[in-house]
């Protein structure tokens, strides 16, 4: 299989490749046949000048004059007349030349034409100017040896050709960097991902661009951070839970040992029994409430929406209630809109309340009070639960919604709580598409807040 690096590359290399061919037989052509028409124009020009000196006195001194400046140039002059026969020659008449001369002419533009330009097949290029005098009339003929534009031709590739190698060679090591550059972040991605269908969740991707590869970066990072936090959870969880069982455990374990002993009395042994019989409640409850929580998870948990209002609601589960508080000296005050309704399934909204409501009663001390209010903000309805309690330190406020979560753990046993009131408070509340929310300040109280959509 290509490696993206390399198939990009190579397209790279390829495209360039062929725009700079393209453009370089471009240049190439153009130098060259601007070369060759500078030259033309010039052995043109030099014939026409030859024919106005000729024009202006033609005789055999100003032949032999132009002979002898000619001799001294590397262009070649003939000089014709009407017959054809040969009058001036510059350097004697060979092949390549008579080729040129036997060239037939007619009618000729006065500033003359140009005879041959082919230089790469040719030995001369050629132009041809007429002259005419009183006496006679004929031709100039212009050469020039056409190794000279060969030579030149031929420096021009070698150059051209350096020049290529050069390109092509930094074209090279660009297009390798910056294939480099371009496929090192999705390299790093393909890690990433790699390291995490492994179950390593510890990656990190340190890509930062600004661009799609950012985001997508920034994504597989999001991804392995939640992973990683699950894996996390879960495994404090797997903690928690073991530690929750192991503690009734120990007590059932060790008040069995006991209550087997021959030399107990009737009651002694119904006490210890009636523990054993209390701790099992107590490890059964653990796990029917973790098993409600399980089914919420998966979605398999219907509710039965119904509307309602809520003060006659809120009533009901005061009344309930009422009795624990009045019992533990902790006054419980209701204060509710009495036109609001809410769309909700009373039971499992009940079973809200009585979580945060269980709460504010356990951790209340004896003289303070808890109150309900219930009104109406904006399109929404919000119920708030507020305790003169213990408090929740500011550390531990972002994580009482979680599982098995407990700000005092050594305080577990004493008023008997899992850490699952909240969050199956807050499953329930959710499910019923709204929020809940907590506020708290340390030996002053708390307040539970919940929002709901007005029915
Ligand atoms: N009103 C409150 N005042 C002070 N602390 C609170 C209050 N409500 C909850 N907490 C703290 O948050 C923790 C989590 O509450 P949660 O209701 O989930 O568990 P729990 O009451 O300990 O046990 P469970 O409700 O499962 O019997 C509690 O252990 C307690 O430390
Ligand atoms: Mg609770």
């Amino acid at each position: 299989m290509l490696k993206l690096s390399l198939k990009l590359g190579l397209w790279i290399f390829i495209c360039i490749l062929l725009i700079e061919t393209v453009s370089m037989i471009f240049l190439h052509n153009n130098v060259v046949h601007s070369r060759i028409d500078q030259e033309l124009d010039s052995l043109k020009a030099r014939g026409n000048s030859h024919r106005d000196v000729l024009e202006m006195a033609f005789d055999d001194s100003t032949l032999q004059h132009i002979g002898l400046m000619e001799s001294q140039t590397d262009t070649d002059v003939v000089v014709t007349n009407s017959a054809g026969e040969v009058l001036l020659t510059s350097k004697e008449i060979n092949g390549g030349m008579e080729q040129v001369l036997d060239h037939s002419l007619s009618q000729l533009p006065r500033q003359g034409v140009i005879l041959q330009s082919e230089w790469n097949e040719e030995e001369y290029i050629a132009t041809v100017t007429p002259y005419e005098t009183v006496t006679d009339n004929g031709y100039v003929y212009m050469f020039r040896d056409t190794e000279n534009v060969k030579a030149f031709v031929s420096q021009l590739n070698r150059h051209f050709m350096l020049a290529s190698i050069l390109i092509i060679f930094f074209m090279f090591i660009t297009i390798f960097l910056l294939t480099k550059a371009l496929t090192r972040p999705l390299i790093l991605m393909k890690e990433a991902t790699r390291k995490l269908s492994k179950g390593d969740f510890s990656v990190s991707v340190p890509v930062q661009s600004h661009d799609e590869l950012g985001e997508l970066a920034q994504s597989i990072q999001t991804l392995a951070n939640d992973l990683n936090h699950i894996k996390q959870e879960r495994n404090d969880f797997l903690a928690s839970i073991s530690h929750e069982l192991r503690t009734p455990l120990t007590y059932i374990k060790g008040y069995a040992d006991i209550a087997r002993r021959t030399n107990l009395s009737p009651q002694e042994r119904t006490h210890y029994l009636q523990i054993i019989g209390e701790e099992s409640e107590r490890i059964n409850r653990l796990l029917e409430e973790l098993f409600y929580l399980a089914r919420m998870d998966q979605n398999e948990f219907l509710i039965t929406k119904e509307r309602v209002r809520l003060f006659p609601f809120l009533h009901s589960i005061y009344e309930r209630v009422l009795p624990a508080f009045l019992n533990k000296n902790i006054q419980l005050h209701l204060d509710s809109d009495h036109d609001v309704y809410v769309d909700i399934d009373p039971s499992r909204f009940g079973q809200v309340l009585s979580n945060i409501l269980d709460n504010a009663l356990k951790y209340s001390n004896e003289g303070t009070a808890t109150t309900i209010r219930a009104f109406k903000k904006d399109w929404n309805v919000v119920i708030s639960i507020t305790d003169q309690g213990i408090g929740i330190p500011d550390e531990d406020l972002p994580y009482v919604f979680e599982r098995l979560y407990r700000v005092e753990k050594s305080r577990a046993r004493m008023t008997g709580g899992f850490g699952l009131g909240l969050a199956i408070a807050k499953q329930l509340v959710e499910v019923h598409g709204g929020s809940i929310s907590v506020e708290s300040r340390l030996g002053e109280g708390t307040t539970f807040t919940i929002v709901l959509k007005e029915s």
